[in-house]
């Protein structure tokens, strides 16, 4: 709940009301140095463009009105904010002449903003929730003007300081381009993120001069006008400095990501996640894991994926938006928008496409792709095989091989698999086609029509064995040498023998074994 701290006379009753709350992000500018052509607010870390990661910051500031200064790349920008906060409303800040231009923009298109401004540079992805309501919670008990998030770093280079008095307050903020050499020296800086007062704040912006280096108008100048007419400025010094960390290019693009990734793995560590290997585990912020999870090295856990208590996940594994249940393993597998139920088993080397669906103690091996396919509970698919738009029942066992031809060129056809059915390795299932409960499909057959519960299905032509061929047709070979030393006795089976390897219709040979690998 909101403090209740500003009031107004309506009539002759003095009327408590709830402080009005506003954010303004600023994400105007190119971001020259990250020489791209989506705006540099655009960029994703760890399931969030750097825009969405501040505004899921200053979430907690429950503002009434979130508006997002946006300039380059205006229409993308807006486009994303529709879809990720759709809440949030863009503010068009055609060219850019500062961050002070910039809020005054802002302000002018919100004249019904009051109570508190918070204002966010749209580039600081690692700032924290906590930091943000710290620094309200800091700016309205004080009853500030204007209160700015500040950090002491090692390395300030292109960043603007803090410069106090010798009462210690804040007297000003100086941009380093327009910085004095002794001013420059100064290691506490302004991190682009503040509180202001509704009111005194629109009247600050309105007297912003653009006599500096630059040639803009500097929000940063709101502190110098305050402290100078005696308004309060406080200075609100984050805790831990990596929260203000700018993005200006891509080198430090992937040092924010870095520092995410760590921050993110070790709050799964000490919720009972093992990570095998943090620094190759990259887990989006958006990503949840169970208890007793094992996430094995060179991993990337990204979007929605969901992973359950005590699966184990990886090495060399890439789930988005996947869920992964209780038990599970998922070895060396790219895997999207698919469902392994709990107890499956997945790889290695396994793909997972959009709506493949693995049911309980399931098992997809090793290069088996799967897409738009529900396989039932405890049912395998082993080997080298393509799954698509199949519907596989429980405890059914598809072979080595086996290929569920989905696609007529024209359209996608759908194939069942039924309850314990036993298709043997190297078919073609040709879809639409069903397989009935309990039935067997003979290795090697291309399967056209349905298969009734419990029948056999070969498709293929019979196994003609010409005896003595190789002693006369390729005499002199290591082959013929080789059958000369397995002696003559081998000529003697007659043509029409049952084919070795699979089962015939009616030969009374039981199929398993043979048809499929386990
Ligand atoms: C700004 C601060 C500096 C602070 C730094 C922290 C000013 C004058 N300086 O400097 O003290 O240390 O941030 O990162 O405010 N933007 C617009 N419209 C504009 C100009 C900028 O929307 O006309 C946006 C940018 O897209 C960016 C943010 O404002 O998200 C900051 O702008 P940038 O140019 O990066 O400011 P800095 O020079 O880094
Ligand atoms: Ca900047």
């Amino acid at each position: 709940m909101r403090p209740q701290t500003a009031s107004r006379t309506d009539g002759s009753i003095l009327v408590s009301q709830p402080r009005l709350r506003t954010v303004v992000v600023l994400a105007a500018g190119e971001g020259k140095r990250m020489k791209s052509a989506l705006p540099k607010v655009l960029h994703p870390i760890l399931g969030r463009t750097l825009l969405g990661h501040v505004l899921t910051a200053a979430a907690p500031v429950s503002a009434d009105r979130t508006l997002v200064v946006v300039g380059h790349g205006a229409d993308q920008v807006s486009a994303h904010l529709r879809e990720v906060a759709p809440y949030a409303e863009p503010v068009l800040q055609a060219e850019q002449h500062g961050t002070g231009h910039a809020v005054r923009i802002a302000l002018e298109s919100a004249p019904d903003a009051g109570g508190t401004v918070v204002v966010l540079n749209g580039d600081v992805p690692l700032l924290r929730p906590e930091t943000v309501t710290e620094l309200v919670a800091a700016h309205e008990a004080a009853g500030a003007a204007a209160t700015v998030l500040a950090a002491e770093v090692a390395d300030p280079t292109g960043l603007g300081r803090i410069v106090r008095g010798g009462d210690g307050g804040l007297e000003q903020i100086v941009e380093e381009r327009d910085a004095t050499p002794a001013q420059r020296a100064i290691r506490e800086i302004n991190a682009g993120i503040y509180a202001f007062d509704a009111a005194l704040l629109r009247d600050a912006l309105g007297k912003l001069s653009t006599d500096n280096d630059q040639g803009e108008e500097y929000l940063t100048d709101v502190f110098g006008q305050f402290a100078a007419t005696g308004e309060t400025v406080a200075v609100h010094v984050a805790a831990d400095a990596t929260e203000t960390l700018g993005c200006n290019d891509r080198v430090e693009l992937a040092a924010l990501r870095r520092l995410l990734r760590d921050r993110v793995n070790e709050g799964w560590m000490r919720t009972g996640v093992t990570l095998l290997d943090p620094a190759t585990t990259w887990i989006d912020v958006t990503v949840t894991l169970g208890r007793d999870a094992v996430v094995d090295q060179n991993t990337q856990l990204c979007g929605a994926t969901t992973v359950g208590p005590a699966a184990a996940v990886g090495p060399d594994t890439t789930l988005i938006d996947t869920t992964v249940g209780a038990g599970a393993t998922v070895i060396r597998a790219h895997a999207m928008g698919a469902a392994v139920g709990p107890g499956a088993s997945v790889g290695p080397y396994a793909y997972l496409r959009p709506e493949a669906t693995l049911r309980e103690k399931a098992k997809v091996g090793t290069f088996v792709e799967v897409k738009k396919s529900e396989i039932g509970e405890g049912a395998k698919v082993p080997h080298l095989s393509y799954v698509g738009d199949a519907t596989i029942g429980a405890r059914a066992n598809i072979g080595a091989g086996t290929l569920f031809v989905n696609y007529d060129g024209v359209n996608k056809n759908h194939t069942v698999v039924g309850e314990a059915a036993f298709v043997g390795c190297d078919t073609s299932l040709v879809a639409p086609v069903e397989v009935g409960a309990g039935a067997y499909v003979a290795a090697g057959s291309a399967v056209t029509k349905d298969v009734p519960p419990g029948a056999l299905a070969v498709t293929r032509a019979q196994q003609r064995n010409i005896d003595g061929w190789v002693l006369r047709r390729r005499p002199g070979t290591k082959s013929a040498a080789a059958a000369e030393r397995a002696g003559q006795e081998a000529p003697g089976a007659s043509e029409g023998e049952p084919i070795h390897g699979a089962p015939v219709a009616g030969e009374g040979r039981p199929a398993s074994g043979d048809t499929a690998t386990e």
